[in-house]
């Protein structure tokens, strides 16, 4: 941290910190709410601990929050070996419930049952609501955490236990889907959808304070642990963009000074 503003407590300049953005993360120097900041968790490198921020709040708010997930319960996570996926997976693991994930090809679903998945299933081969089905009883997941949105609508309620929630935090598969109603009503579930960064000033704040609290002590005991991908400089933005879209990272391409 470079400096604090007037009025701010908990700060000071030269502290180890990362932060929730409003934007602005490509920029060399940014201004920050003194209730967006996080301290570097204990035993963490400081360039690692960037790939934290919205991928732990975003986790947790979505899991525990929104999705109310319990020890014990099964959840489908999409995009496992995404940003988001490898730590969701790694968050669901430490609160004590059975993950299922989807990842596309053998090698990428192996790297998330190692990250603690106990199911991976490859989404080029395998039909997720069938496979999740099978590994359930016939239950179906009790928390769906989906980045796929509108093409994936209906089998993610399929997927659904009896009181299952569905918590669309994304749209690969476009804003647009059908969904079943009666598949919905039969299984009394869920739908939500959340985006972290509309959320208001306070609501971010709850979220990091909880985040803190919650998921940074499984960090610094590395239960959860950043799964970064690559470290690329600043000056080859574009390749690191290139590498996202070739679908070749697992976890997060960090851009670096
Ligand atoms: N709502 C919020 O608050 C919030 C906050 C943060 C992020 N997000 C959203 O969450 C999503 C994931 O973010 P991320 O950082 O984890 O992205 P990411 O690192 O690019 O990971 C996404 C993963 O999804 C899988 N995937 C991509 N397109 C797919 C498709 N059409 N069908 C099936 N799988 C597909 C890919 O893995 P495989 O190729 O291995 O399947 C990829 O690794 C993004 O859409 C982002 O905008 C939302």
């Amino acid at each position: 941290m470079k400096r604090v503003g007037l009025g701010v407590s908990r700060w000071r300049a030269g502290d180890r910190v990362v932060a929730l953005l409003e934007g602005g993360g490509y920029a060399e120097e940014v201004a920050v709410r003194e209730t967006q900041v996080l301290p570097v968790p204990d035993g963490v490198d400081l360039v690692d601990a960037a790939a934290l921020p919205e991928a732990a709040c975003t986790v947790w708010s979505n899991l525990v929050d929104v999705g109310r997930l319990r020890s014990g319960e099964w959840v489908l996570i999409h995009g496992g070996s995404g940003g988001i996926g490898t730590f969701a997976i790694q968050v669901a693991r430490a609160l004590g419930a059975h993950v299922a994930t989807t990842a596309g090809g053998p090698e990428r679903t192996a790297r998330c049952i190692e990250l603690g998945a106990d199911l991976a299933i490859d989404h080029r081969e395998q039909d997720f609501v069938d496979e999740v089905r099978k590994a359930t009883d016939g239950r179906g997941a009790d928390v769906v955490l989906d980045l796929l949105g509108g093409g994936a609508l209906g089998d993610n309620v399929r997927a659904l236990a009896r009181g299952g929630r569905l918590v669309v935090i994304g749209m690969q598969q476009g804003r647009r889907g059908e969904l079943d109603l009666s598949a919905l009503l039969a299984r009394r579930g869920t739908v939500t959808g959340t985006l972290l960064r509309s959320r208001p000033v306070d609501e971010k704040a709850r979220i990091v304070a909880d985040t803190e609290k919650h998921v940074w002590p499984l960090v610094a005991d590395g239960r959860v642990r950043p799964v970064v991908h690559a470290r690329v400089p600043f000056s080859e933005a574009q390749s690191a963009h290139d590498l996202l879209e070739s679908g070749e990272a697992f976890g997060k391409v960090l851009l670096v000074p």
